[in-house]
């Protein structure tokens, strides 16, 4: 077998066989196949696809290519939540919490987050002390003892996929819808879940600029996930407009504690918590009637028991509970600007990808992946799409330790916000 023999053949429209694809996935990690080569390929797969058979062999040869996590020893069934991107996407730190304060087994391994704004580890490591970089026993010991623990990924998940992306991002070939599915999910496969819920955005804040798109890579995942024998199931959200109340780390942490508490509950983001929790829930075996699962759900906001499990697993991992408990006490920006309607009328877009800039911008997120993250800028919405706004309401503030000109104010209002 050669790699020539192997792009020929996906030149010229036929399937591989495992063999061809094994050899290619091990050859590149490797360093035997040359850049030029997987090009080669990676554009024959770009233009002619892949069957389905093809792209699991795919994606499990990607999973094997480095570590694969071992949950076995925590019981029971591991479901995995998944979101392809967004924009104030505080979902997981809302919802790991409240399903496993119902039974689930939570452990969550995320990465860092690079351009836009902050991932999960971001936000969570903008609460003081919170230790995201524990060890993988500790990580184990903390689901089995308390039903969850979220963490850092720090161990070496599928390298091929690292390589073959950054190769992909350098010849034009990172838009493919299959190549994106088995991407994603040789990383969900080696880091070890039995299931896989995922929310697949679309719009102007993801990168699937419509549903259409979205809903083709999710049912592509979900086919790898059913040959691969990792029941996968989805959700399609609209992320043209932010989700939540909050963009930026330790605004966005604030959120989700006061939805825990049932304070306060964007409509929009209740909608995407409850419907990944009931699948969750439903695919962990703990109850296959969705409404009734979002009921238990909401009966554990109320009753407490979804925060408390969040403050259980900040504890756990040596974070300063006292921030949770007295949100003030996060440390807040040197300059606040209010942004106030100048109109009445119905908000009608707050453009996700206007504002993810922005907040980048105020230092929110990462351009290199070496940069450092401000924990405390951001924006806060007082209205979300839908709501109605008077002339002269207040609309957002906009956190911010540089001095912003009313220029520029005006400029992310007339660019962002349509009424
Ligand atoms: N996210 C991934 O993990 N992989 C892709 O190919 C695109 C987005």
């Amino acid at each position: 077998m050669n790699i020539l023999e192997i792009i020929e053949k996906k030149r010229d429209k036929k399937e591989l066989s495992d063999e061809e694809i094994r050899y290619f996935v091990k050859g590149y990690t490797c360093g035997e196949i040359a850049d030029y080569q997987a090009s080669a390929l990676i554009m024959a797969i770009f233009i002619n696809g892949m069957t389905d058979k093809e792209l699991t062999m795919l994606t499990i040869e990607m999973a094997n290519s480095g570590d694969i996590l071992d949950l076995s020893k925590i019981g029971g069934i591991i479901v995995d939540k998944h979101s392809t991107g967004g924009v104030g996407d505080k979902v997981s730190i809302i919802l790991l919490p409240l399903v496993s304060s119902l039974g689930v087994k939570v452990a969550k391994m995320s990465g860092r987050g690079l351009g836009f704004t902050g991932g999960t580890v971001d936000k969570l490591a903008s609460i003081p002390n919170f230790n995201t970089e524990i060890t993988e026993e500790e990580f184990i010991k903390n689901v089995q003892d308390i039903n969850i623990s979220m963490i850092s990924q720090t161990r070496n998940l599928a390298p091929a996929d690292k390589k073959m992306y950054a190769l992909r991002d350098s010849i034009s070939c990172v838009e493919s819808i299959p190549l994106i599915a088995s991407s994603i999910m040789s990383k969900k496969i080696a880091s070890g879940a039995d299931k896989i819920v995922l929310e697949v955005t679309y719009g102007r804040g993801a990168f699937m600029k419509n549903i259409d798109d979205a809903k083709e890579l999710a049912e592509q995942m979900v086919r790898i996930g059913k040959l691969a024998d990792k029941e996968t199931t989805f959700i399609l959200t609209d992320m043209n407009n932010p989700l939540g109340y909050t963009v930026g780390n330790s605004l966005e942490i604030k959120e989700a504690v006061r939805f825990l508490r049932g304070e306060c509950i964007s409509k929009r983001l209740e909608h995407v918590v409850l419907e990944l929790g009931a699948s969750m829930i439903k695919l962990a075996g703990l109850g296959d009637d969705l409404e009734e699962n979002k009921k238990k759900m909401m009966e554990n906001i109320k009753n407490g028991k979804g925060y408390n499990k969040f403050i259980q697993m900040v504890k756990r991992q040596n974070g300063d509970i006292s921030y949770i408990e007295n949100l003030e006490k996060f440390e807040t920006t040197k300059f606040t600007y209010n942004l106030t309607s100048n109109r009445d009328g119905i908000i009608k877009q707050l453009k996700a990808d206007v504002i993810a800039k922005f907040v980048c911008e105020l230092g929110a997120g990462r351009i290199k992946k070496e940069d450092k993250i401000d924990s405390a800028v951001g924006i806060e919405f007082y209205k979300e799409v839908g709501d109605y706004i008077k002339l002269g309401e207040n609309l957002a503030t906009i956190y911010s330790n540089t001095v912003l000109s009313k220029n520029s104010l005006l400029n992310f209002y007339d660019s962002s916000v349509i009424i």
